[in-house]
């Protein structure tokens, strides 16, 4: 790619970038949040046409048009966010808009050829040790599942180039060593790789040379085997980051929320909380260490409102709330940064300003009589954009239109604002470059200072270690341990977490 420039009317996400990849190599693209990472992969797929700039594969000259186009020539792309169907199959997905068709019965109906479209996918993902169920559907299947789903549909289209943005930031550690087994085995059959991810260890790890980026420019590409994490941090971010977090000692108030012996059924109606036990105090973060589909997702929306609790108690402010609305659970008291920031955090249509009042639209000052008062909306939200760092900065931008990370911000700005006594964050830097990171791990402990309650739920070891004062390991839907940060390592809470202190039989 040749000094691509792409200007959303008269902001520049891509400023005159440069990036070269050679043939079976794994290249990573570094920066920070909005830096414009996925803009300039979107104009190398075709969703998106260079406002200035050329493209060349293989030495020639191509103007991608659109994604068909882009496929033609041998890129695939899997999204930083899922573009899967439910409701469908893994087949279904794979194939959809390539299906071949065959005449079946008497009449001259065509059916989908599903048989032999599912023989293709299989020998496809036997082919690159992408393992799937063919038949399974997408809403039954875990991330880790749906993404190689993503990428069997990005090959069975014949790429040749693969870009892949943010995919380890919704795996679990343990998905993310097979999608790099997964892309080692892509790059030794002679596939590219374009990767984005945060993750400086990831990078060092699987990468071979690194472009950064930084508010649209290209700062460099260097050979990732001759720099370490921190110099990658810099040059990302044009200072020192540092990793470990700040704290002082904690001061532990009261019991602010008390689960008590709830049981939460999944969508197949099976207990995936089983009589789960808890206890929240005042000033602490308490870390929920868990490999994912242990109950995790269903214990965080049995507890806020979302999915109902078959027995037990939630006593939060010394009132029990379970079953009741969401509403009511946040106006006791309880605020939450959700899982899935756009399923259930943003309203992608709406614009900043919005989202940011989601809860209170109806109070004043940001409406009256049942009106809105527009002014106050903006205000407010042009005083979180400053203080959250949100880029850019423009209360009237739809969330939709933001970057994942700063999509992000917008959330954890919204909840923190509202200082609740007991604040859920549920993966609150999944997505988030390490300077955003930084800072978001600085409002958790200032909440846990000013005597709230912090309940962190994360796939990284290091951030609940990082954060936490006290930990709890949850498997098979049940606490299995609480520990004191001082008292927990990452081989213990792994040795738990896989089940380790469960006797056999319970298991
Ligand atoms: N369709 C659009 N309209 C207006 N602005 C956009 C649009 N798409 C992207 N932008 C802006 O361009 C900038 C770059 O966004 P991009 O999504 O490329 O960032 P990114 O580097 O992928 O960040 P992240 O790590 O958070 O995913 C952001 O400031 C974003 O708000
Ligand atoms: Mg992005």
């Amino acid at each position: 790619m040749k000094g691509i420039t792409k200007k959303f009317g008269d902001f520049v996400a891509n400023d005159s970038i440069d990036l070269t990849v050679h043939k079976g190599e794994i290249h990573a693209l570094l920066g920070e949040n909005g830096a414009g990472k996925t803009t300039l992969m979107n104009v190398l797929y075709g969703l998106y046409l260079p406002t200035e700039g050329d493209v060349f594969i293989n030495g020639e000259r191509v103007e991608i048009k659109n994604p068909n186009i882009a496929i033609e020539k041998g890129i695939g792309m899997v999204h930083q966010h899922f573009m899967l169907i439910d409701k469908f199959t893994v087949v279904e997905n794979i194939i959809l808009g390539m299906e071949t068709t065959i005449k079946k019965g008497s009449f001259d109906t065509k059916c989908i050829d599903i048989e032999s479209a599912t023989k293709e996918v299989e020998e496809l993902s036997k082919k690159y040790g992408l393992h799937v169920d063919p038949n399974a559907k997408i809403h039954d299947i875990s991330v880790g599942m749906q993404q190689r789903v993503e990428i069997l549909k990005a090959l069975y289209r014949g790429a040749d180039i693969l870009i892949l943005d943010e995919p380890t930031a919704v795996l679990t550690p343990q998905e993310v060593e097979e999608l790099i087994q997964i892309m080692e085995s892509l790059t030794e059959q002679g596939k590219t790789i374009i990767i984005i991810t945060h993750k400086l260890k990831e990078i060092k790890q699987a990468a071979d040379y690194c472009t950064i980026i930084r508010r649209g420019k290209k700062i460099d590409t260097v050979k990732v085997s001759d720099v370490t994490e921190e110099d990658l941090a810099e040059m990302m971010v044009g200072r020192q980051v540092s990793f470990a977090v700040d704290k002082k000692e904690m001061n532990r108030g009261e019991v602010v929320l008390d689960i008590n012996n709830i049981v939460i059924k999944d969508n197949r109606k099976l207990n995936a909380v089983n009589d789960l036990s808890l206890q929240l105090h005042k000033g602490e973060i308490l870390g929920i260490a868990g490999v994912d589909g242990n109950g995790q997702s269903e214990f965080l929306e049995g507890i806020t409102g979302l999915r109902p609790i078959e027995s037990g108690k939630v006593i939060l402010n010394g009132e029990d709330i379970a079953n009741t609305t969401p509403r009511n659970i946040m106006e006791k008291g309880m605020c939450n940064i959700p899982e899935d920031r756009q399923k259930r955090g943003l309203i992608l249509d709406f614009s900043v300003a919005e989202n940011m009042i989601l809860e209170n639209y109806d109070k004043e000052p940001f409406s009256k009589n049942r009106r809105l008062n527009h002014k106050n909306i903006d205000e407010h939200a042009k005083k979180l954009i400053e203080k959250f760092d949100i880029r850019p900065q423009n209360e009237k931008q739809t969330a939709g239109s933001l970057s994942g990370g700063n999509q992000q911000k917008v959330i954890i700005a919204r909840e923190i604002t509202n200082d609740p006594d007991v604040l859920i964050a549920a993966q609150p830097t999944r997505g988030l470059d390490v300077g955003a990171i930084e800072f978001v791990h600085k409002y958790l402990v200032e909440q846990r200072d000013n005597e709230k309650a912090v309940l962190l739920v994360s796939f990284e070891l290091d951030e609940i270690l990082n954060l936490s004062d006290r930990i709890a390991v949850i498997y098979n839907g049940k606490i299995v341990d609480v520990l004191d940060r001082k008292d927990a390592d990452e081989k213990k809470l792994g040795y738990l977490m896989a089940g380790g202190g469960v006797d056999d039989e319970k298991k």
